[in-house]
């Protein structure tokens, strides 16, 4: 209690993100997912022991064992093609392994992944014919809250996130940050335990995406979840993760704790002497 209190930003230079909240600091602002919508329970934590997944003849996923904790935030990355997305397919209960075991929540079946796992996909896939507003409310309305309700939770979180203004506007009209800022909100509005993030900002320009990076780690800083991050840079996976693992050869090639401090200036941060360690081993299990 009696900590700094920090607002969600929307915009301002990177050189003066901090990418993690400070100790003892509130986040304000918040985005406050009423609890009906995530379910009674945050209990979280994703396992795969022994998976294998075989697509075009090859095993994409060979003998994968992976664990993330309750409320951890697990950074996979790897080359092009190392099998990300195939791996957050399977967890999200979209695929199917072809050996092996995949458990989320204790829920081994595809149904009850799929209950259980809120899904970002690379692209952001919002429906062009809808609002900002009504795409963000897309995952109550599949919950089954009439649209007028969902649009009631939805529109006050616009502000927080910076998108006040934004609520009447089509994909079409929305920059790239914006588009993904509308996406991941219809993904925590899902409300599921695990939040799967492939390549969130992954086609965003360096400024935008280290602007958001910051505003995702204080958005999941209000809002607690379990969270598998997918991205090709290193660098992200390590400013907005607990742990870090390096998928190559359908396996886990490195796993990094992250403990390094992160409360201060990104520049600082990420020129750390042990930030730059973790990122130089990251590098060299990418290959
Ligand atoms: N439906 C499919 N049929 C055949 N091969 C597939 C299929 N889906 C994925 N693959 C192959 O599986 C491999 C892993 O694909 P995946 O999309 O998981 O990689 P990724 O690590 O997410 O890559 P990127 O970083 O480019 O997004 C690739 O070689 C891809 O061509
Ligand atoms: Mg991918």
């Amino acid at each position: 209690m009696g900590g700094a209190e920090r607002a969600l930003p929307s915009a301002y230079p990177s050189n003066l993100i901090r990418v993690m909240p400070a100790k003892g600091e509130r986040v304000v602002g918040a985005l406050d997912i009423p609890e009906a919508a995530v379910g009674p329970s945050l209990q979280a934590g994703v396992a795969l022991s022994g998976v294998t997944r075989v697509l075009g003849g090859k095993p994409v996923l060979d003998g994968l064992k992976l664990r993330a904790h309750l409320g951890g935030r697990l950074g996979i990355v790897g080359r092009s093609g190392s099998g990300k997305s195939t791996l957050l397919s399977l967890v999200a209960g979209l695929d199917e392994q072809d050996a092996g075991v995949v458990s989320v929540c204790g829920e081994t079946s595809g149904k009850g992944r799929l209950a259980r796992c809120a899904l970002m996909q690379q692209r952001d896939c919002l429906l062009p014919w809808r609002t900002a507003l009504d795409n963000a409310c897309l995952a109550l309305e599949n919950h089954g809250v009439r649209r007028a309700q969902a649009r009631d939770q939805a529109a006050p979180l616009f502000a927080s996130l910076g998108l006040g203004g934004a609520e009447r506007l089509r994909p079409a009209s929305l920059s790239g940050g914006m588009r993904q800022r509308v996406a991941f909100l219809r993904t925590l509005l899902a409300g599921k335990e695990v939040l799967l993030l492939d390549e969130p900002f992954g086609a965003l320009d360096a400024i935008t995406r280290a602007e958001l990076q910051e505003w995702l780690a204080l958005a999941l800083a209000g809002n607690p979840r379990t969270v598998l991050l997918v991205t090709h840079d290193v660098e992200e996976a390590l400013l907005l993760c607990n742990r870090v693992v390096v998928l190559a050869d359908g396996r886990v090639a490195a796993e990094l704790d992250v403990d390094v401090p992160r409360d201060g200036p990104r520049r600082e941060v990420i020129t750390s002497r042990a930030f730059v360690e973790l990122r130089e081993q990251a590098l060299e299990a990418i290959g």
